[in-house]
C-alpha cells in the first residue's frame, strides 16, 4: 500500500511483470514488487484512478500507447556518471583514438567517427564521449564527430537535450575537460552546470526501444555503448538485443558494455578485446550479409578481405594487465 491508499495485488503485480517485459524486454523479478508499487502509485493516483487494475486497463486500452510511454518513464533506473567505468575511457583514448588517427592518416578511413550511445540516459555518457573525441579528434583537424545518443526514457532524453546538470557532477569530469567543454552557470543558473555549445553540436538524440524488433539509426558505428541497460533484461531478450546491436557496428568497430555484463552467449559474433570490449568476430562474420548501409559488392569486398591486425587485437591477458592499473570510478 501506498500513501494515498492504492495496493498493489500479486495478480496485478505479474499482469506489470508481463507488460513490462512486452514493451521494454525489463524482467522485473517478484522481488520488485514494491519498486513498482512506489514508481507507479504516483501515476495512478495523479490520475485519480482507484487501483492498479484500472491503470493496467488505460495502459492497454484505445490510446494507450502515450501512458505506457509515460509508464516506461517511470519504471526505467537512470543512474548514470560522466566518464563511468574510467578504463573504457582510457582504452578510447589510448587505443581508439590513435587506431583512427593512423588509418586515416593511411587513407584507409575517412576523417569521421560514428559512435551510438545505446542506453544513454540523461546524457552524461554520451557528452563523456564527445569530450574525449573532440578533444583527441577536433574539427579544426578535420574530423568530423557524430554521436547518436538514444534511450526508451523520454525524460532523461530531455535531461540530455537540455544538457544540464547539478553542479555536483563536476567532480566526475577531468579537470581539463571541464575547462574545455562544460559552462558554469550564473545567476538563475548558479548551481549548474552546461555542456557547451560544441559538444551539443556533435551528440544528436532519438528515443529508441532496443527491446523494439526493428529500429532505424543509421551507422555503421566505429563504437557502441550499451552498458548498464541489459543487466534488465531476461537472457532471450539481452541475446535479441544484443544481435539487433550488433547489425548496426562496423566490421572493426568496437562494443563496450557494463561491468557486469558478459556476451558469452554471443560468443560465435563477438570476442573479447579487452575487459567489457568486444569486437566483431570476423572470421566468423565471413558468410554475413550487407550491414546496414552497404551494397552487396563492399559487402562481398569486406567479406574477403584480411583484417590488419591493431593494438585492439593484443593478447587478452596483457590487455588485462595494463588495464588493472587504471582504477574504477
Ligand atoms: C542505468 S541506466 C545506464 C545509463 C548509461 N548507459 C550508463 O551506463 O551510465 C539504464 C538506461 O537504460 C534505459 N533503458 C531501459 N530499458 C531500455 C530499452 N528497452 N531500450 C532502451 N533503453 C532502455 C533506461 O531508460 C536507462 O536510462
Amino acid at each position: 500500500m501506498v500513501p494515498g491508499g492504492v495496493g498493489l495485488s500479486d495478480q496485478e503485480f505479474a499482469l506489470f511483470q508481463k507488460l513490462i517485459y512486452r514493451e521494454a524486454g525489463i524482467h522485473l523479478p517478484d522481488s520488485k514488487k514494491p519498486l513498482v508499487l512506489r514508481r507507479l502509485g504516483g501515476r495512478v493516483r495523479e490520475l485519480n484512478l482507484k487501483s492498479f487494475i484500472a491503470y493496467y486497463r488505460m495502459l492497454k486500452g484505445e490510446g494507450g500507447e502515450k501512458e505506457r510511454v509515460c509508464m516506461l518513464d517511470r519504471i526505467t533506473t537512470n543512474e548514470t556518471h560522466f566518464f563511468r567505468e574510467p578504463r573504457q575511457f582510457a582504452y578510447l583514448e589510448e587505443e581508439l583514438v590513435p587506431e583512427w588517427k593512423r588509418a586515416a592518416d593511411a587513407k584507409e578511413r575517412p576523417r569521421q567517427v560514428r559512435v551510438w550511445s545505446a542506453a544513454c540516459s540523461t546524457g552524461e555518457e554520451p557528452y563523456s564521449l564527445a569530450m574525449v573525441l573532440l578533444h583527441h579528434l577536433p574539427p579544426g583537424a578535420g574530423w568530423q564527430i557524430d554521436i547518436l545518443a538514444t534511450d526508451i526514457s523520454t525524460r532523461a532524453l530531455a535531461t540530455a537535450q537540455a544538457a544540464v546538470w547539478p553542479i555536483e557532477k563536476i567532480r566526475e569530469i577531468p579537470e581539463g575537460y571541464l575547462k574545455e567543454f562544460m559552462l558554469r552557470g550564473k545567476r538563475s543558473q548558479l548551481g549548474r552546470i552546461k555542456a557547451g555549445r560544441l559538444l551539443r553540436s556533435v551528440v544528436r538524440f532519438q528515443r529508441l526501444n532496443l527491446h523494439d524488433e526493428s529500429y532505424s539509426v543509421g551507422g555503421p558505428f566505429d563504437l557502441i555503448l550499451c552498458r548498464n541497460v541489459l543487466i534488465y533484461f531476461d537472457p532471450k531478450s539481452k541475446v535479441a538485443a544484443l544481435q539487433r546491436l550488433l547489425q548496426h557496428l562496423s566490421p572493426d568497430g568496437y562494443l563496450f558494455v557494463g561491468h557486469a555484463e558478459s556476451l558469452s552467449n554471443l560468443s560465435q559474433q563477438v570476442r573479447l578485446v579487452a575487459p567489457t570490449i568486444y569486437r566483431p568476430d570476423m572470421a566468423r562474420r565471413r558468410d554475413a550479409g550487407p550491414l546496414p548501409g552497404e551494397d552487396a559488392p563492399t559487402a562481398r569486398l569486406r567479406s574477403q578481405r584480411r583484417r590488419l591486425p591493431t593494438r585492439g587485437d593484443a593478447p587478452i591477458q596483457s590487455e588485462h594487465a595494463r588495464l588493472r592499473k587504471a582504477p574504477d570510478r
